[in-house]
């Protein structure tokens, strides 16, 4: 039996964590859900289900996952021998691995079009329109893309957990900041920045509705990566001296930090081009290729370095949430079965990476094949994303709130008694009403609104 991992420091077990919650959404969904339910109104919206609904989950992961130092599946079953309860642990590596198989393929777009970028195939005018659609719908650049992207995640979670998966992250982190810190800089001299500034930070309290609501609940819950089994596994790696709620603060800060810095990148493009700012893949994959080149039509070169960046960006920020996908369903393998690191990552890089192709032809040759009107891909972002992390955010939440041992609970917060948790009676008093409350609200509103 193999050794098991665990972190090296805290800002690595800080950094890897983020790495799983900044995503695709902080990039892609985040910005346009801010302008176009109200600016800065809809951003204290949001930091209010971030604190209130999202963090005392994500509290509530840490608690499972360290109290135990085992993967979902084992601990779940070491806390509970209802099958029930266990069975929200066998819920959680299952939707990872299943949001594995699609956002892999789309993490290869961004491998694709980092690439084109730094071929010089994304510059000047061009119709990116048939550009994108060519790609997708071709039989086998897609599926070259995801397979070589699954290849990527596999080499890092391979190396462990220290020397893989938090080495990488305390590489691509920081990196991934300092260039939306550049990035941003760069927008600061477009011609578009006080209207982008404005669009995304002008309060609009006249936007703010119930959608406006549950929609930043919904993005809040997404974006911290919640209820897929990725938290409880890494906090399993946390030492005995992190201190959770700290830890939980540090992750939804920079989670957060990320999402309002991308809109700082895109909206002052997509002003200065003057285009209609839209979201998802047709924002970052058509407006956003031709918005580069006009925004810096004077300077190509520019227009270059800022497009590569850019994919990059999306690059490190899909690749550190597909690390935190795999890892789930490798450490499960591994310690269930008795399988080294080695053979069980490779078990899931296979199985995940042949369901891959089924999901990026799904774009193309496979558009016609539809299950209950939906497309491969689409079918697996609907079961996941809207109907299995949802149910299994309501079951966490009960589960630790209100049938796990509370001095069990309360002596994982304050590792041991070495901490004072001032906040323990507020963070009981979300987890066990306020939390399970608001994403039942998200659920009913995301299935039939
Ligand atoms: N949090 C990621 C994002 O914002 C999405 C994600 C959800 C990734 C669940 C992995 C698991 O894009």
């Amino acid at each position: 039996m193999e050794k098991r991992g665990s972190f090296g420091s805290k800002l690595g077990a800080v950094l890897t964590a983020a790495g799983a919650a900044v995503g695709l959404g902080n990039i892609w969904r985040f910005p346009t859900e801010v302008g176009t339910h109200g600016g800065a109104a809809f951003i204290l919206i949001y930091l209010a289900c971030v604190v209130f609904v999202g963090m005392p989950v994500m509290v509530s992961e840490f608690v499972i996952g360290r109290s135990t130092r085992k993967n979902a599946i084992g601990a779940f079953r070491q806390l509970s021998d209802n099958c029930f309860w266990r069975n929200i642990g066998v819920q959680g590596v299952g939707v990872a691995f299943l949001i594995l198989c699609y956002y892999v393929v789309v993490s290869g777009w961004t491998l694709f079009y980092g690439v084109s970028s730094l071929a010089g195939q994304l510059q000047g005018a061009r119709d990116y329109e048939a550009f994108f659609h060519d790609f997708v719908g071709s039989w086998w650049m897609p599926v070259v893309a995801a397979l070589v992207f699954m290849l990527v995640v596999h080499w890092v979670v391979v190396r462990g957990v220290k020397e893989g998966i938090e080495r990488a992250s305390k590489v691509m982190m920081p990196m991934l900041l300092l260039i939306i810190g550049l990035l941003v800089i760069c927008s600061f001299s477009m011609s578009g920045f006080p209207q982008g500034f404005d669009f995304l930070l002008k309060p609009d309290f006249s936007k703010v509705n119930v959608d406006a609501v549950l929609s930043a609940m919904g993005q809040s819950f997404y974006s911290l990566s919640l209820a897929m089994g990725g938290l409880v596994t890494y906090s399993s790696y946390f030492t005995g001296d992190t201190n959770l709620m700290k830890t939980s603060f540090s992750i939804a800060g920079v989670d957060t930090s990320v999402a309002i810095l991308s809109g700082f990148v895109i909206f002052p493009a997509v002003f200065t081009a003057g285009v209609s700012p839209d979201a998802g893949p047709s924002l970052v994959f058509i407006t956003l290729p031709n918005v580069f080149n006009m925004a810096f039509s004077q300077v190509p070169l520019l227009s270059y370095i800022f497009s590569g960046l850019f994919y990059l960006l999306l690059f490190l920020a899909a690749l550190t949430s597909c690390i935190s996908l795999h890892e789930p369903v490798t450490a499960y393998l591994s310690e269930e079965y008795g399988l080294s690191r080695r053979r069980a990552a490779w078990v899931v890089t296979s199985v995940a990476g042949l369901v891959s192709v089924g999901c990026a032809l799904s774009f193309g040759p496979l558009k016609g094949l539809l299950i209950g009107g939906m497309s491969l891909f689409d079918l697996f972002d609907f079961v996941t994303a809207k109907l299995i992390l949802p149910l299994g955010g309501v079951l966490i939440t009960v589960f630790v709130g209100r049938v796990m041992d509370r001095r069990l609970v309360e002596q994982e917060l304050s590792n041991q008694g070495r901490l004072r948790v001032p906040l323990l009676r507020v963070w009981l008093l979300l987890v066990r009403w306020v939390s399970p409350a608001a994403i039942v609200l998200v659920f009913i509103n995301e299935l039939f609104g």
